[in-house]
């Protein structure tokens, strides 16, 4: 069977780099994307090194013209994208009084839109050929969890949750499934940031509210991204997937 091809964005670190190596070990070719060249660089190899093929591109989410880019690529030298991991995010600490309109619509920009533009240069030719799937990466703040100065965080999560139903509306007939995950806690420079997150000693302090009393680690996510990417879950589309060990649902 031909190789299939995932393009994955934010790559180079957390979990876009652990679902990098999960798709890697799945057999496919991976496009490795992210604004971070040395650590997309370094994924890439890694996925070389351990005998998968896989390049780097640098891809910002906030340039329509550098997603079409690498997509026409893609379709050109392998036939079209067979999955996209849109998944780069950002989620800075801004409380209200300091939420700018410029703070509010970069976090959007990249968030939801960015999505979007993967997801919008993937399509034509997913539908040419009558199969694709795209895996956008939501967050627990996007479905269910309030989280003090990070509104702007919220809602483009929480408008992931309809971009995902609705492009799973239109894409469906042409055979195209579009779904997401939402993490909760997860161990990655994202949350251990004390700036921007939680950091370190507020992320353990979290265990105990997890019913499965743990923090996630990057391949917890990346494991359910490759299933719904996955023939597994041909039947499912425009859900968006809790991955948080039980933290949402208000144990007694
Ligand atoms: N870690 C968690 O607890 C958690 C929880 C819920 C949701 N998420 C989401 O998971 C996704 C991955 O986050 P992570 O925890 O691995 O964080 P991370 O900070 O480790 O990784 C984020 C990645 O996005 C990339 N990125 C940022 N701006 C970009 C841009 N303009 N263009 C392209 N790439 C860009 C970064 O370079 C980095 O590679 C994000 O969408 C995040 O919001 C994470």
């Amino acid at each position: 069977m031909a190789k299939k091809t995932v393009i994955i964005s934010g790559a180079g670190i957390g979990i876009g780099h652990a679902t990098a190596l999960a798709f890697a070990g799945d057999g496919y070719r991976v496009y490795v994307t992210d604004i971070l060249e040395e650590e997309g660089n370094r994924v890439a190899e890694e996925i070389r090194a351990g005998g998968g093929e896989a390049v780097f591109r640098r891809l910002d989410v906030t340039r329509s013209e550098q997603a079409d880019a690498i997509v026409a690529e893609i379709d050109k030298n392998h036939g079209g994208v067979d999955v996209v991991v849109a998944n780069a995010g950002i989620a800075h600490r801004v409380p209200l009084a300091e939420m700018t309109d410029a703070k509010w619509d970069l976090t959007h920009e990249i968030d939801l839109k960015g999505v979007l533009r993967l997801a919008r240069a993937a399509a034509p030719r997913m539908r040419e050929r009558r199969s694709g799937a795209i895996v956008a990466v939501s967050s627990i703040s996007g479905i269910a969890y309030g989280w003090a100065e990070h509104v702007h965080y919220s809602a483009a999560k929480a408008g992931i949750l309809g971009l995902v139903r609705g492009l799973a509306a239109e894409l469906g007939p042409d055979g195209i499934r579009v779904n997401g995950v939402a993490p909760g806690f997860i161990r990655t420079a994202q949350s251990l940031s004390e700036e921007h997150s939680m950091g370190e000693a507020k992320l353990a302090a979290q265990v105990p509210a997890v019913p499965l009393r743990r923090i996630g680690q990057p391949d917890d996510v990346a494991d359910v991204i490759l299933f719904l990417a996955s023939n597994g879950a041909r039947y499912i589309t425009g859900q968006t997937i809790l991955v948080d060990g039980g933290l949402t649902i208000q144990q007694g």
